[in-house]
């Protein structure tokens, strides 16, 4: 089924990088100002939209200062080619391996005691060449930025600090090395190194980010010591008239490019280790009129695809994904039928099964015929094989494939089958190999349920039934097909609640410590049932005034009485509540159990719903909220892991949190709550909960724990962040409907900004910020194992436990939607 989401947020991702590439290139030529190059100790550059005026090199070829990133009013200090309209950075300074990212109006100042300075507008340090007893500065012809001394002795220079990419007459020596940058625009560290190890062999590997561990090299030079001694390299030499070599101890030279090399006086000429790993050499006229751009003379490796195995690290494509090369020797990047993108605007970070596979899954579904097989010529995963099974036929080593659990793709090649599991790495396409690739695609979820379709549970508010149903199922990353499913679990919940309630009533007890009341004191006290509260899935909320010892006003939930359970659900919710006493909760003062009427008595709390506290107009402080999300997940805590009996709420949301006086956050309604013995860690239930706070494990026939609540307690965690609902069609635009896909979709734009709408409390306390979203994006992860547990999330919060870089929330499936079937509904 194609991914028309995916699609369509991969042209929008397009179209948005390439904005930013041409906001990034298209800028006007810089005014020239006559210049010897000198720059004195005082002088200093500030990060400014238009007009900024860099300091140039003497013949006006070279510029130093600040380069516009994007349009987000972030710059880059950086050195480029003056003359060249479309910019090409040639240096640019790291800090912990991330681009020293300079926000508007940041300054960069020459100093003599620090050299240069780079500092953001609130003064903090931003980057530092470090330095003393500077006189001046200067920026060579050569494009190399010197700081000097009084005697115009060099102290530092941007051509012993190289970042990724090196200029006629620059060197580097031993234990030196070039990095490449994340992508084309992002300049932080990427994941390839070039480097000239000690023993005189140039190598380039990947790198295992965040570290800087190397695997092993994908390509070398060789030129140790070897048989000859000094032999081996001393320094890689790109000397002024554009030749690439290593010079070896001895005085020999290892010639990376063969052949004569173009005019350096003509030419600009540069060799970079590219974002995607390949170390190439490139040229420019200098004297040009039009369009003209790079030419490239040289590159290495010759292809990529194949010299990255094994031991030097995952593919230039990332996991799951298939590298074929371009005509240029650059890599492209796809992914096998069946998997997307991890990241949408970046195909060079690997693809994810848009299925959940494996044998847990597989049981669970208990359908044979859960997959297609889709097969693909001449690609090859080389590693990941568990078995590998010969002499066998094409037929049988899809067959084993196909019957084993463990196995996502089979490759067969000359008799033999190779047999691989999750994740495939270092996929590519190699027309020598003659081999076929059976993969293993989980077919459409909807073609495994026969199920006529069951009437739906409530859905009060369907105002546009398109919109709504596409909302809900992006967000629940499952098919279209979720009402089917929503309604057979439905079925198969009820059965089972049925089985087990049955055994169970006879044990229920009730606590002493709970009031009973006769029906007629609780019509009194509501003066008839009149002013409502609210209504709840399971009854209504009146308010009412009782005497007992003072005068206390309470909340009285009327049940219906509909089903034959709600009489065990009664008794259920009874105890389990009379036995609970924590700050962030609701407290059961009393019930009625008389006739056909169910009754319960809480506690009224005087400041309402979280809803109607968060979501309207005048959002509520910053630090309120942070209190609040505090004491949601405390109360949590508390109901998981701290009382007699392990609660799971199965049903948190901002209607169900309450704010007494003091406004802190109080949960109710454990009307839902499934009683679980402590030792008894998994069960299935019926599907319980609200849309848009449900954790995906409902729609899937998986195990219900606590983790369920972890999942709707990180949708409400952004609905405090953001003071907005989770799921608003009709405020926002499509990409922003779904709180959970937009919120993670400017996480990973670094666009935190944007969440909290700008607002200035929120953005004055961005560490906050950032941790909450983090923690959230945890916990709404789809795979339940990866969600933390209560305790986690709150030391999380705290700041106890550091917050780790949460993955893609829906790495299985975010979202095949067949429109012709949201047509038709
Ligand atoms: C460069 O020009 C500045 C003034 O613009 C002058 O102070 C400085 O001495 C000059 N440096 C050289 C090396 O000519
Ligand atoms: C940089 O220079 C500007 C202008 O002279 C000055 O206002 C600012 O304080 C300087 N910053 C530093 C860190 O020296
Ligand atoms: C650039 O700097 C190098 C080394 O400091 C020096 O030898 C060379 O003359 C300078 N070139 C120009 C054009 O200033
Ligand atoms: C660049 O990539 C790094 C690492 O993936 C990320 O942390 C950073 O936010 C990105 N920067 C921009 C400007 O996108
Ligand atoms: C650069 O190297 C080439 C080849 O080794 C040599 O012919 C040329 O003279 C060198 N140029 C300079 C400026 O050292
Ligand atoms: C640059 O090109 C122009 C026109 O093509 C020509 O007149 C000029 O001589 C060239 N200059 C150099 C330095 O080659
Ligand atoms: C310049 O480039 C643009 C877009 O890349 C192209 O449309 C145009 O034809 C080019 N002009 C010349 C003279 O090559
Ligand atoms: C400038 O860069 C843009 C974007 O990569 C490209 O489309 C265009 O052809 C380039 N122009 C020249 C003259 O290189
Ligand atoms: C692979 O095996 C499956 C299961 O037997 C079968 O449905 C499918 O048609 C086979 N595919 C090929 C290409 O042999």
């Amino acid at each position: 089924m194609p991914n028309h989401i995916g699609a369509r947020k991969l042209a929008m991702a397009f179209t948005v990088r390439l904005l930013l590439f041409s906001s990034l290139f298209l800028l006007p030529v810089s005014v020239f100002a006559q210049t010897n190059g000198s720059i004195a100790v005082g002088d200093f550059l500030t990060a400014t939209a238009a007009n900024s005026s860099p300091w140039l090199s003497p013949s006006g070829d070279f510029a130093f200062g600040f380069s516009p990133l994007g349009s987000n009013d972030l710059f880059l200090l950086s050195i480029w080619y003056a003359k060249i309209p479309n910019r090409t950075v040639v240096w640019y300074p790291l800090r912990d391996n991330e681009a020293a990212v300079a926000p508007k109006g940041s300054t960069l100042n020459l100093t003599a005691n620090s050299g240069l300075v780079l500092k953001s507008p609130q003064g903090d340090d931003l980057w530092k060449s470090g330095t003393s007893g500077v006189a001046n500065g200067v920026l060579n012809d050569t494009g190399n930025f010197v700081l000097q001394d009084r005697n115009s002795e060099s102290l530092w220079e941007t051509f012993n600090n190289p970042t990724d990419t090196l200029l006629p007459g620059q060197t580097i020596g031993r234990s030196r090395q070039l990095s490449s940058r994340q992508s084309e625009t992002n300049y932080s560290k990427g994941r390839f190194q070039l480097l000239l190890q000690e023993d005189g062999n140039l190598v380039i590997s990947t790198i295992n980010l965040p570290t800087n561990f190397a695997n092993s090299p994908y390509y070398a030079t060789d030129t140790t010591s070897g048989t000859v001694a000094g032999s081996e390299g001393k320094e890689l030499v790109f000397n002024a008239s554009g030749y690439l070599y290593v010079l070896r101890e001895n005085g020999g030279k290892y010639n990376l490019a063969v052949g004569e090399a173009v005019s350096a006086r003509d030419n600009y000429i540069r060799a970079t280790l590219n974002f995607d790993g390949i170390f190439a050499q490139y040229y420019h006229p200098k004297n040009f009129t039009g369009n003209v751009s790079w030419t490239l003379r040289w590159s290495d490796p010759d292809d990529i695809c194949q010299s990255i195995t094994e031991d030097s690290g995952v593919g230039v494509c990332g996991y799951n994904s298939i590298c074929t090369l371009k005509g240029d020797k650059r890599p492209t990047c796809g992914c096998p039928t069946g998997f997307s993108l991890l990241d949408p605007n970046d195909p060079y970070r690997g693809c994810k099964p848009d299925f959940i596979q494996g044998c847990e899954e597989d049981e669970l579904s208990r359908t044979k015929d859960l997959y297609d097989v889709e097969v693909l010529t001449n690609t090859d995963w080389p590693i990941s094989d568990f078995v590998q099974l010969k002499p066998f036929t094409a037929e049988k080593c899809n067959e084993s494939c196909f019957q084993d659990c463990l196995c996502a793709v089979a490759i067969f090649r000359s008799e033999t089958c190779w047999k691989k599991k999750l994740p495939l790495s270092n996929g590519r396409v190699d027309t020598s190999l003659n081999s076929l690739a059976f993969i293993k695609v989980r077919k459409d979820i909807s073609t495994l349920t026969g199920a006529p379709q069951p009437p739906c549970p409530d859905d009060k508010k369907k105002k546009s039934q398109t919109t709504v149903i596409r909302a809900e199922s992006v967000l629940l990353g499952t098919s279209i097909f979720v009402n089917f499913i929503l309604g057979a679990a439905l079925c198969l919940g009820f059965v089972l609640i049925f089985r087990k309630k049955h055994v169970r009533s006879a044990e229920i007890v009730l606590d002493s410590n709970l009031r009973s009341f006769s029906y007629e004191e609780l019509q009194e006290a509501t003066n008839g049932f009149t002013e409502e509260l609210g209504r709840g899935a399971f009854g209504v909320v009146y308010k009412g005034v009782l005497q007992i010892g003072s005068v206390v006003q309470v909340a009285v939930k009327k049940l219906n009485y509909v089903m034959q359970e709600i009489e065990k659900e009664f008794k259920t919710e009874l105890n389990v509540i009379g036995q609970t006493h924590h700050k962030n909760l609701v407290r059961l003062i009393g019930y009625c159990d008389e006739g056909q009427q169910r009754l319960l008595v809480y506690e009224l709390l005087s400041n309402g719903t979280l809803a109607s506290f968060l979501f309207t107009d005048i959002k509520p402080s910053w630090r309120q909220r942070i209190e609040i999300a505090y004491g949601v997940a405390r109360g949590l805590l508390y109901l998981h892991e701290e009382c007699s009996t392990q609660i799971i709420h199965c049903d948190i949301k901002p209607q169900n949190i309450l704010l007494d006086d003091y406004y802190t956050a109080r949960i109710s309604d454990f009307g839902l709550a499934k009683l679980l013995m402590m030792n008894q860690s998994r069960t299935h239930t019926a599907i319980r909960g609200t849309k848009g706070y449900v954790a995906p494990e409902w729609f899937r026939n998986m195990p219900i724990t606590t983790k369920v609540d972890v999942y709707s307690f990180g949708v409400v965690l952004l609905e405090i962040i953001c003071c907005r609902r989770s799921v608003d069609v009709e405020n926002n635009c499509e990409e922003k409907a779904i709180l959970t896909d937009w919120v993670y979709d400017c996480y990973l734009q670094g666009e935190l900004d944007a969440v909290v709408d700008y607002e200035v409390q929120a953005l004055g306390d961005k560490t906050t910020l950032e941790k909450f979203v983090m923690v959230a994006i945890w916990c709404i992860q789809e795979d339940p194992s990866l969600r933390p547990n209560m305790k986690k999330v709150i030391q999380m919060l705290e700041g106890v436990v550091e917050v780790k870089v949460p993955p893609c929330p829906s790495p299985f499936a975010r979202t095949c939607i067949d429109e012709s079937f949201v047509s038709q509904v």
